[in-house]
């Protein structure tokens, strides 16, 4: 596909031929999970697909193959492979923007044949030469040759940015901080609450704490404010612990402060050295920047082999999205399945409910991935999309979201798809007595997936010995649709692959509705009135009278009841 087809008119989905089919198998869909499984035993087997090492299990799902077919059918109808084949080319498939869309080129091995060439620039050349820089500076900092100012080795990288800048790398720290093996601990400030800033530094010793600051822009409010805080604590705790003079502070600056940015130019506005700055490109998106150079705290903190492995995990799964049939392409089966879900079963919300503690953020990491990509109600030609698109996602590492919301998904009146997310290997292998507390977290993980797809009938309710008005309290409907996901461990490049499966999936979903995954103007307006809004807040009495009379009560009330 061209940059010309890439861009033509979106297709309307509801108006194919495969959506009108689909609308009439919904209709004349029969039977239930039960059913299924009970007259096909080949149903596991034929909607298990192995990508890359994730084990995908989508036989839980209210789908048959017939639903399969039609689904694949209106991929085919509403271009989307053409669209990911344009994508991976590097086409300007970010329309709105007028950007091609490469996240997949920052994790393509180095000297990959051919060479990725796109507007006439080498782009793998320019991603290799940028993580070589990333990782000599991670190795530098792991091994004590830098050090801060008075020439102690860094024990703590603060990482500061938000949104794109700061989901992923918490996110993946979390996750492979067992990991960490040289002494560093990896800190993360996104809020511009004051807080969170005050919090993070607390209790740090600046002389052994390194700066990131990660923004694309180098504009956002948020990381900017936060990065000038930290600036000022770091600079008056130095004066303080080691008489710092104020010739030394553009040193200490220059030993503290690294940054992450497309925009070098506003990075050295800010007094970072640029020789301190790692670049990135305005074809990665914030919220698919994980594995550019806003990964340098996970380089620093896990280590170059780490990142490199992690990096090698996406591909493998950019792979198999590129390559694989596509009846059993994952992501395009998984993208394609939510359509499903969200059109023709009316499902508002998306779980996502992983049995390892680690992943803990992968939920809110996902939150930012997936709505701020497909939280759109045009396509990309303009024109107003007429069925539902995005889901909200949401989640809890289970268990213990099985004593919290499971509840709801369980017996509530709506249906909310679920992704369950599993290991087979521990990551601490711990014994209660003769028990293996693996074990039993993975019993259930099996045991949620089957109790909301068959659920439990009145006839078993009333065999346990229930009677009268408990027995409807106590049943299960079933058929409340679920994906298991597993591998064999949580790796870097396990986890490589399930971001790069949720991004694509992401992907699937965006192309089949029309709708540019990759613009989010969506969240200018509110910035725009932040700013707007300043002089109020801070008490201009004919600022406060302009507002609306709801925002001009809630800022008086702020100036009324303020301390300190
Ligand atoms: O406001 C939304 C957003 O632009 C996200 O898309 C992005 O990840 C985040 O802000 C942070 O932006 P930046 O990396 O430019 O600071």
């Amino acid at each position: 596909m061209s940059n010309d087809t890439a861009a033509a008119d979106p297709i309307d989905p509801t108006t194919t031929d495969a959506w009108e089919r689909l609308m009439e198998h919904d209709e004349a869909l029969e039977g239930s999970l039960r059913e299924w499984f009970a007259t096909d035993p080949e149903r596991a087997a034929r909607f298990t697909h192995d990508a890359a090492d994730l084990h995908v299990d989508l036989s839980k799902n209210l789908i048959t193959q017939p639903t399969v077919d039609l689904l694949l059918e209106l991929a085919a109808q509403t271009n989307v492979l053409e669209r990911r084949d344009a994508m991976f080319a590097g086409a300007h498939i970010n329309t709105t923007e007028d950007r091609a869309v490469l996240h997949t080129a920052l994790r393509r091995p180095a000297g990959a044949s051919p060479a990725l060439v796109v507007d006439g620039q080498n782009v793998d050349e320019d991603v290799h030469e940028v993580l070589g820089r990333v990782y000599a500076f991670a190795d530098a900092v792991r091994s004590g040759e830098w050090t801060g100012v008075t020439g102690k080795k860094i024990e703590t990288v603060v990482n500061i940015g938000i949104g794109g800048s700061d989901l992923g790398p918490v996110m993946v720290y979390e996750a492979l901080k067992p990991l960490a093996d040289a002494g560093i601990e990896a800190r993360f400030i996104s809020n511009i609450d004051p807080t969170d800033a005050y919090e993070t530094t607390a209790d740090l010793d600046p002389e052994t704490t390194l700066v990131i600051v990660a923004s694309k822009t180098f504009t956002t409010l948020e990381t900017i404010t936060n990065a000038r805080l930290v600036r000022e604590w770091l600079l008056s705790a130095l004066r303080e612990s080691a008489g710092l003079t104020s010739e030394q502070e553009k040193e200490a600056v220059a030993k503290h402060f690294v940054a992450v940015s497309t925009a070098l130019d506003k990075v050295e506005e800010f007094g970072i050295d640029p020789q301190n700055a790692f670049g990135f490109w305005n074809w990665v998106g914030g919220r698919y920047s994980v594995d550019s150079a806003i990964g340098t705290v996970l380089a620093v903190a896990l280590g170059p082999s780490v990142f490199e492995e992690l990096l090698a995990g996406f591909n493998a799964m950019d792979e198999h999205f590129r390559t694989a049939p596509a009846e059993e392409n994952v992501p395009l089966l998984m993208g394609l399945i939510n359509v499903w879900n969200v059109n023709f079963l009316e499902a508002e919300t998306h779980a996502v409910l992983p049995y390892s503690q680690y992943l803990h953020r992968f939920p809110a990491y996902l939150q930012q991935l997936t709505m701020e990509s497909n939280g759109k109600s045009v396509r990309w030609d303009g024109s107003t999309v007429v069925s539902e698109t995005g889901e909200i996602f949401w989640g809890e590492p289970g268990t213990n979201g099985q004593h919290a919301f499971y509840q709801l998904i369980h017996q509530g009146t709506r249906i909310i798809p679920a992704d369950f997310i599993a290991f087979a290997t521990p990551e601490r292998p711990l014994k209660d007595g003769e028990q293996d507390v693996h074990e039993l977290f993975l019993a259930n993980f099996f045991a949620q997936s089957k109790a909301l797809a068959f659920g439990k009938t009145e006839e078993e309710v009333r065999a346990e010995g229930t009677e009268g008005e408990l027995v409807a309290a106590r049943m299960f409907s079933g058929d409340r649709p679920s994906t298991s996901i597993m591998a064999p461990a949580l790796t870097p490049s396990v986890l490589g692959q399930l971001i790069a499966l949720y991004e694509h999936i992401t992907f699937v979903q965006g192309a089949v509705w029309g709708i540019n995954s990759f613009d989010q103007w969506g969240v200018e307006l509110g910035k725009q009135l932040a700013n707007q809004l300043a002089p109020a807040v801070a008490g201009d009495e004919s600022a406060i009278e302009a507002q609306d009379s709801s925002t001009a009560g809630l800022i008086r009330y702020y100036r009324e009841h303020r301390q300190g």
